[in-house]
């Protein structure tokens, strides 16, 4: 080896050893040929395949390049120049946020609504080696997403600008590199034109960065599409595209070579094509029979993978891997959504895509952890509204089980704020939806396309032109799966319905509407885009709990508490939203509705309705900025899972006297008992339409005692008790054990407890962390809307009661030891493994 090409111009596969020592710290999973040869030889799988013959290993390398950057925060003159010194700038690694670091403030350009946080312009800069063994070979730079307006420099050369701050984009640095030596790649990101956005966005390259170096005859960037055309239970049709450029003269015949494997390893299908010396980009169709597949589904995502090597003799050429998952869904008129020929609702949320304290900072387990507590809730279904997610978000919801609505834009030619994609849509709207929906389009979980969300010119004319035209771009790369467009105007006037493109008609709010559909949109699809809206504080209340309040209201009338909070009964709503339980009682009985998505699963940054400064974060969200569950999250899941139910609340600390209102989320039962210190107060049953059942009761301290049965015998109990004053702290763990890769993280939860172990409803006491060992805070919160405390400290005050501390694993392992303490209180320590 290597293999000389006839004319010998290239050599594929002679030095990348070297080069993999100098560049690779973590290889992406997705895509690389070393994970794949590895695990082979791990789950020694099917080799008979490969056993007879010697492979060189594939020129292409993904290398993460988060490490090691320099940044300056504000504009510098020359931060593209080689020369230029940045050995003053701060050292850090991405992915990075930097507003996430600032101050609160109400004159910050991005206004509460963007959450109050700083913008500005920062550069990154970061000097590397590219061995010269990479010679012949095509360097490419990956970013994920970078907010917002990047330009980026390698070696003082321009490689481009890009306004969208959550596409993912590349640059081929190959002509500019210094092989054998060092390189400067600069990048200017500028979010100082604000407001840009309706909610947080960060700022920053808040996402991944990868090098990518591949031979010059490849598999184009996004290269494959995978689809499977036709599935049952005795056997799948698989369906693949492979895209192959070649920066090459004349090249030899070449095979390309794809094979399906099972999730144990397996090689379970197996297509070869030889090609001869063709155009500069070759498109080559590969099909495939997957006998007794094993679908992918919401309860059993499965996942195949397809490995395409371009062989050349035994050199690999190439070696790509695309994500497979075997399904088959649709959405009927009548009967909604089904997967694999089951009916089901898609029950969603949607959410936008800070992770709270850690900003819009990428982190995958904290994207984890998010997907997971929905899940546990019951939702199956999520929108990445109103923009291109992470792809780790996408990896994550093949992995478990997520059905995605994938959306584009928030808006098209006309804005919602002054300076936000409106002003770009018209030059980039096309490059930047081919870059999404070819980068997400083999995603399993990826079901449904969002064009747009509350479009402005969802009542133009010219929304007869825009909507064909966006529309005609993604059938154009995906003919599989249905487009929508999320509408808050979705009568018949509405011109994107009207222009007849849209697969499903989406329905933003207007609930009252939906048993009326069927008449307005005969012949059509629905689907609730996104419903409710509903506010809440976590762990405040306000009785009557049965008396809904429209907050905002409008014509300026007063209205809200003087301390910016919103009672948790799921009894205050916005005018143009719904409670959670009215929303759900009416898709509940529509077969024809095929799902919804809540606004939203999460608090996020930013959008404080319906208040303004100072509150800075949402009040939308099922469960909090901290990631604490607000009340409403066990009704969900008493009716979106089959895991018993049992929830009481609100808290049991009253004035004596106060008459409060007690209510239950349960199922899997047929009645609730309640008892006050021993005294039975009635059983209650959910009667019709009922969610939930209500005691209105004095309040008397002590002990509130819930039991839920069925035919007689108990399901479950549960209990509150009035807390005494605040005595100690509780450190509890989501994860004990993390992995010492420098990005993992323990979620460590602040619960302040009276002497006997009861959380205190209203503590507010601050509490100090101390870590020991390889690891750091990566950020505090308590879930609290209106708190201007910072997110990167060691500090946090508790808010009814709990606070978060989110500690991120370094790369050494060890244990780490995280004490809280807090005037008064007795202190904690809980020890976490880093491995
Ligand atoms: C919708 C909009 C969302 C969010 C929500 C708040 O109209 O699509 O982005 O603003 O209202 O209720």
């Amino acid at each position: 080896m290597p293999f000389g090409y006839p004319g010998g111009i290239y050599f594929l596969a002679d030095s990348h050893k070297c080069y993999n020592l100098v560049f690779i710290t973590y290889i992406k999973f997705a895509m690389t040929s070393k994970f794949s040869i590895k695990m082979a030889a791990i789950l020694g799988l099917s080799l008979a395949l490969f056993s007879v013959e010697s492979f060189s290993q594939s020129p292409r390398t993904v290398a993460d390049f988060d490490k090691g950057w320099h940044f300056n925060l504000g504009e510098v003159a020359n931060g593209e120049t080689t020369g230029f010194d940045d050995s003053h700038w701060r050292k850090l690694n991405l992915p990075h946020d930097w507003s996430i670091e600032g101050e609160f403030k109400k004159e910050n350009p991005a206004t509460p609504e963007g959450g109050a946080l700083p913008g500005g312009i920062g550069w990154y800069r970061k000097t590397f080696t590219v061995p010269a063994s990479s010679k012949g070979k095509v360097v490419y730079i990956d970013f994920d997403g970078v907010y917002e307006k990047s330009d980026v420099w390698i070696n003082g050369h321009h490689l481009g600008f890009r306004p969208n701050g959550y596409i993912s984009f590349r640059y081929d640095m190959t002509p500019y590199l210094n092989f054998g030596k060092s390189n400067v790649i600069a990048v200017k990101v500028d979010n100082s034109v604000q407001p840009n956005s309706r909610w947080y966005s960060g700022s920053g390259i808040y996402r991944h960065v990868w090098l990518e170096t591949t031979g010059r005859l490849a598999i184009d960037h996004w290269g494959t599409s995978v689809t499977t055309p036709n599935v049952s239970a005795k056997s799948a049709d698989v369906s693949l595209e492979v895209k192959i450029r070649k920066l090459a003269g004349n090249i030899s015949p070449y095979t390309v070579k794809s094979t399906i494997y099972n999730a144990a390893g397996k090689a379970v299908a197996e297509k070869s094509n030889v090609l001869s010396s063709g155009d500069s980009v070759t498109t080559v169709n590969q099909s495939f029979t997957v006998a007794m597949p094993t679908l992918w589904s919401t309860t059993n995502p499965y996942l195949y993978k397809i490995t395409t090597r371009i062989m050349m003799g035994n050199v690999v050429a190439d070696e790509y891997s695309t994500p497979l998952g075997i399904r088959y869904f649709s959405f009927d008129v009548d009967k909604g959504f089904s997967l694999n020929g089951k009916y089901m609702k898609l029950l969603g949320v949607c959410d936008h895509h800070d992770l709270g304290a850690l900003g819009a900072a990428v982190n995958t387990r904290a994207m984890e952890r998010q997907l997971q507590m929905l899940k546990e809730m019951g939702v199956n279904s999520l929108r990445t509204s109103h923009n291109p997610p992470a792809p780790e978000l996408l990896d994550l919801c093949d992995k478990l089980g997520i059905v995605v609505m994938d959306e584009a834009f928030d808006c098209w030619e006309r804005g919602k704020v002054k300076y936000d994609y409106h002003l770009f849509f018209k030059e980039w709207h096309k490059r930047d939806l081919v870059d999404q929906i070819t980068r997400d389009r083999n995603h399993p979980s990826v079901m449904i396309w969002s064009i747009g969300n509350e479009i402005p010119q969802q009542n133009d004319t010219a929304a007869l032109r825009i909507a064909p035209d966006l529309a005609a771009i993604v059938h154009s790369l995906d003919k599989t799966r249905p487009i929508t467009t999320a509408n808050d105007r979705p009568d018949t006037s509405n011109k994107i319905i009207k222009s007849g493109v849209l697969d499903l008609i989406g329905y933003n709010y207007h609930e009252r509407d939906y048993p009326n559909f069927q008449k307005r949109y005969p012949g059509k699809k629905f689907i609730a885009t996104e419903t409710t809206s509903g506010l809440e504080t976590r762990g405040y209340y306000d009785m009557p709990s049965d008396s809904i309040r429209v907050w905002p209201q409008y014509n300026n009338k007063p209205f809200g508490n003087p301390d910016n909070t919103v009672s948790a009964y799921d009894n205050v709503r916005p005018p143009w939203g719904s409670t959670h339980e009215n929303n759900w009682k009416i898709v509940k009985k529509l077969p024809f509705a095929s799902g919804m998505y809540i606004w939203t699963g999460f608090d996020y940054l930013g959008e404080p309705t319906p208040y303004s400064w100072p509150s800075r974060s949402s009040y939308f969200g099922i469960i909090d900025l901290a990631g604490f569950p607000k009340d409403i999250f066990y009704m969900y899941q008493s009716e979106w899972t089959t895991k018993k139910v049992l929830h009481i609340f609100p808290h049991w600390n009253w004035q004596p006297g106060k008459v409060v209102d007690i209510w239950a989320y349960y199922n899997n039962a047929d009645e609730v008992e309640l008892f006050l210190n021993g005294k039975s107060l009635g059983t209650k049953k959910k009667e019709g339409d009922d969610l939930h059942v209500m005691w209105r009761v004095p309040f008397e301290a002590g002990t509130l005692k819930a039991v839920s049965r069925k035919n007689g015998k108990v399901v479950m109990t549960t209990e509150t008790h009035t807390a005494g004053a605040p005595a100690k702290i509780e450190l509890v763990a989501d994860r004990k054990n993390i992995k010492a890769d420098g990005k993992d993280l323990s979620f460590v939860t602040v619960r302040i407890l009276d002497k006997d172990g009861n959380v205190c409803p209203d503590a507010e006491n601050l509490v100090k962390f101390k870590l020991n060992g390889e690891a750091f805070i990566a950020g505090v919160d308590n879930g609290d809307p209106v708190s201007h405390d910072p997110f990167k400290a060691d500090w946090r005050k508790a808010f009814h009661g709990l606070a978060m501390a989110i500690v991120q694993a370094k790369e050494k392992g060890g244990n780490i030891t995280v004490t809280a303490s807090s005037n008064g209180l007795k202190g904690a320590t809980l020890t976490i493994n880093s491995k």
